[in-house]
Parts: C-alpha cells; sequence; structure tokens
C-alpha cells in the first residue's frame, strides 16, 4: 500500500468516527452553542467533540505530523513537511439550525501541497475522498466535474465569510453580478460540501473570500481529482493561506476569473 493510500484511509477513519460525534449531538446542544466572537460565528459541543475525534486518530498513526485544526489551532511543529488542515464541522450555523447540510473535512497537505482529502456528509452518508493520482469517490464509485462551459448555462456556489459585516470586500456584489450571468448562485453553508458537489458535477463553479486552509484542504485535491481547476480570482496558482479561491469544472474557469476580477465592492453593511 502506498502512503498516500495510508493517509487517506487514516483520515477517513477519522471522518467516520467524527460523523458518529455529530450524528449523535444534532438537535441536542441547546445551550451548548456559543458566538466565538464575529456575530453568527458559532462554536458548539459538536464542533469541539468532533475535532478531540479526529485529534485522536491522526495522533495514533501519525505522530509527528502537523496539525491546524479549525479549534485547536496550530499543533505540533509546523516545519513538518505534513501538515493536516482538519474542520470537525464545517457548517456550524446550518448544524446549530438542524438544517441537514454540513460535513466533516480533513485534508492532508504534503509541502504545503493538498494531496489527500476526506469530506464526510454524516447525515446522508456521503464519503467524498480523494489523493493524488488516486482519484475521486463518492462513496466508493469515480466522481467527475461537468462538462458545463457556459456561465449562461451554470449553476454556482459561493458564501459569505464571518468578517462581512466589517469589510466592503464581503461577497456582496460578487453574488449580485454573478447571479444575473448564470443561471444561479447557492449558498450552502458548508465550503467543503460546495467543493465536492462541484467535484461530482452537481455544481459548476464555486468562489468564496476570507476562506481558511481548513475549509479547502480536503476539496481542493478532491475537485483536482474529479477533473477541475483551482486557483486564485485571477487564475494565477492558489496559496492556499490567501483566503480566496476560484474552483470549477474547468471549462467555465477563465470566464468565472474573467467576472471575479472586474467586480467592484459595494457596500459595508451597516
Ligand atoms: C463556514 C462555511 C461557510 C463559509 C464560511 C465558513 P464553518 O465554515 O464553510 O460555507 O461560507 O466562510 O467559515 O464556520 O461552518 O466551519
Ligand atoms: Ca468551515
Ligand atoms: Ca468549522
Amino acid at each position: 500500500m502506498t502512503n498516500l493510500q495510508i493517509f487517506l484511509d487514516t483520515a477517513t477513519e477519522a471522518a467516520l468516527a467524527a460523523g458518529v460525534v455529530l450524528r449523535h449531538y444534532l438537535g441536542k446542544l441547546e445551550d451548548m452553542i456559543i458566538e466565538k466572537g464575529r456575530p453568527g460565528d458559532l462554536v458548539t459541543a459538536a464542533d469541539k467533540a468532533s475535532e478531540a475525534v479526529i485529534l485522536e486518530v491522526l495522533h495514533r498513526h501519525f505522530p509527528q505530523h502537523s496539525i491546524l485544526a479549525e479549534e485547536s489551532g496550530k499543533l505540533g511543529n509546523q516545519d513538518n513537511q505534513y501538515l493536516w488542515a482538519i474542520d470537525p464541522l464545517d457548517g456550524t450555523t446550518n448544524y446549530a439550525h438542524q438544517y441537514p447540510f454540513f460535513a466533516v473535512s480533513i485534508g492532508l497537505l504534503i509541502d504545503g501541497v493538498p494531496q489527500v482529502g476526506v469530506i464526510y456528509d454524516p447525515l446522508h452518508n456521503e464519503l467524498f475522498k480523494a489523493a493524488t493520482g488516486l482519484g475521486a469517490t463518492r462513496n466508493h464509485c469515480s466522481i467527475k466535474v461537468s462538462k458545463t462551459s457556459e456561465l449562461s448555462k451554470s449553476l454556482l456556489v459561493t458564501g459569505f465569510a464571518y468578517d462581512r459585516h466589517e469589510t466592503s470586500d464581503n461577497n456582496y456584489a460578487e453574488f449580485c453580478h454573478l447571479t444575473h450571468l448564470t443561471q444561479g448562485v447557492r449558498r450552502s453553508g458548508s465550503a467543503s460540501l460546495d467543493l465536492a458537489h462541484v467535484a461530482c458535477g452537481h455544481l459548476d463553479g464555486y468562489w468564496e473570500r476570507g476562506i481558511s486552509p481548513w475549509d479547502i484542504a480536503a476539496g481542493i485535491i478532491l475537485l483536482q481529482e474529479a477533473g477541475g481547476k483551482v486557483t486564485a480570482y485571477d487564475s494565477t496558482p492558489l496559496k492556499i493561506e490567501s483566503g480566496r479561491i476560484l474552483a470549477t469544472n474547468g471549462y467555465i474557469h477563465n470566464n468565472l476569473s474573467q467576472e471575479l476580477m472586474q467586480i467592484s465592492p459595494l457596500s459595508v453593511w451597516k
């Protein structure tokens, strides 16, 4: 078995265990939901319990590896070539409202490049997996991006970061502009599942600003292995720490990039 397959199997073990935790807490949180700082940026007992389970599995298998986890931050020696980027509950707002769209996202960067990704939607029991050169699957079936090549025929998805109240760079203008040019823009509330559904061909493209490595590390390799393209807004190579991502089926990439580059911000929401 190759190292990548071993990493993939371990990430799968962790994601499935975290999924059990998320199913357990769903609808039982009551006073276990708090705001982390910015309005609407929630953390729940489920986020923390899910992250603890994932960390236990990864530490047991790979005690030397570095970790970047949403709730615990950086753990271990960050100079290690292996860095796990973990979102124990991507879609916390959905989860807190029992809106059934959230996931566990576990990605492995090797020398800064996403190479292994597992995204698990525990309510629909959908397990998305990919590793460099090993393809992309949903519940063990191979997945592929759509062939939509015109923006006017595309269905897109995006999200809005928690600093949206504080900055004119809040993605509102982009959302309006692209809503008019396409068959629609969805806002699901789970960036990892957005990328997974572009990888499956249900959606044709995704962009977002203010996003963190744990939101997108797994989805990047999933989409690339499904035949998609991932870059910065201007089509240059993505820097995962930049907080901006453009991810598409490849066919609409240049057109969507050009549109994103010409949009001026609306205003700060008062
Ligand atoms: C959020 C979701 C959402 C995206 C936000 C993320 P969280 O993650 O992925 O779709 O628009 O930018 O922060 O807080 O639910 O883990
Ligand atoms: Ca997230
Ligand atoms: Ca999260």
